[in-house]
């Protein structure tokens, strides 16, 4: 979006739009459309990435865990939940295979997800599906767009086979 139709729209004003714009400074030459897998780090990012190296370097490591409980706290205010509801991943991938691997599923389980779903993330419910332990079944896109109606849990075809 352009700055001035953010600004126009009173999201925020030019000089946070400005200084957002300061944070990365690849948007001095470039248009970075893609924030996945590989975006370019923010300075605050990257400063913290420095300090932790060299606080590692000089074995200057005992207020980590401290500070990752307050990283804990402050993520659970922006999400509405509690910090012992916080964990740590190396990324999303790693997260979700081990919350969907340590999961109990029942005969007949099966799990709704779209076919437009990132693949590492449909892996690991695929992965699953091969030893037996649910069905992945796909909401199919529409020119490249789910419609919410098709993602309907009431749809039979998304209800588990308690019989079976
Ligand atoms: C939409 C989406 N979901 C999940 C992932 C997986 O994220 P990660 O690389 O953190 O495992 C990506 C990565 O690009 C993604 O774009």
């Amino acid at each position: 979006m352009h700055q001035d139709s953010i600004h126009q729209r009173n999201i925020l004003s030019s000089e946070e739009v400005q200084s957002l714009r300061r944070q990365f400074p690849i948007v001095k030459n470039k248009v970075f459309m893609n924030h996945a897998a590989f975006s370019p780090p923010c300075r605050a990012v990257k400063e913290a990435y420095d300090r932790r190296l060299h606080e590692w370097e000089n074995m200057d490591v005992h207020r980590w865990s401290s500070e990752a409980a307050e990283a804990k706290k402050l993520f659970s205010k922006l999400i509405n939940c509690t910090a012992d509801e916080i964990a740590f991943t190396p990324n999303t991938s790693t997260g979700i295979s081990s919350i969907a691997t340590a999961l109990p599923y029942r005969r007949g389980s099966n799990v709704v997800v779209t076919d437009l779903e990132y693949p590492a993330v449909t892996y690991t419910w695929l992965a699953l599906q091969r030893k037996g332990s649910l069905e992945t079944r796909f909401v199919k896109n529409r020119g490249g767009r789910i419609d919410p109606s098709d993602v309907d849990l009431s749809n039979p075809q998304f209800i588990r086979k308690e019989s079976e």
